[in-house]
């Protein structure tokens, strides 16, 4: 499987819209929020893509004076998991926020979202906090945390040549 990461442009909105639907049961995004986050928010959002269609994609967001940057929404699709996508994807986001000058990428994740967890954990996350009712079906989040200093700008092998 060759893929690369890039950046996330309005004609990926549909790819990403199908697989926002296929990859989450609640709190989806619609093509609508998509297109926002792609091309008006504060934000780094990137896809992972081969030469046919979308794999994963990753949106961080950014506040005016943050220290820390917020993984917003991340999915990969079920034929590309367990290859690394999410991680590249994840590795790209939080050095496009060092880049930004963030110190830490911060995140929620459902309580009962257990691949999630040990995805973020193997990539150095630590759990900061927990929100009850945070979800539409009334499910936990867990908020977690990475600190930026020690992630070294060439973790990522993935990355498209202009966002090295
Ligand atoms: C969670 C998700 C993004 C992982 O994507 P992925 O590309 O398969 O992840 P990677 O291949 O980079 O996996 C990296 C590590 O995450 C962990 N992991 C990933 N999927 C896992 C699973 N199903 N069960 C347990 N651990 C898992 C493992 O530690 C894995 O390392 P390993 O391959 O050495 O065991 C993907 O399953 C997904 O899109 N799920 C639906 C959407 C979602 O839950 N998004 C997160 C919202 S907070």
């Amino acid at each position: 499987m060759t893929w690369a990461i890039r950046p996330a442009a309005p004609a990926d909105v549909p790819g990403i819209a199908a697989l926002e639907q296929r990859a989450f049961a609640t709190d989806r995004f619609n093509a609508r929020q998509l297109r926002y986050l792609f091309t008006r928010a504060r934000a780094t959002a990137l896809i992972a893509g081969d030469a046919t269609a979308p794999l994963g994609y990753a949106v961080a967001l950014y506040r005016r004076g943050a220290a820390s940057a917020r993984l917003y929404t991340i999915a990969v699709a079920a034929a590309a998991r367990g290859k690394g996508v999410a991680t590249a994807l994840v590795d790209a986001i939080a050095t496009a926020a060092r880049a930004r000058g963030c110190a830490a990428l911060t995140l929620e994740v459902r309580a009962d979202n257990s691949a999630a967890h040990q995805l973020y954990r193997k990539l150095g996350f630590v759990e900061s906090g927990h929100l009850p009712g945070y979800y539409e079906d009334g499910a936990e989040a867990l908020r977690m945390r990475l600190e930026l200093a020690g992630i070294s700008a060439a973790r990522s092998t993935h990355l498209a040549p202009n966002l090295r």
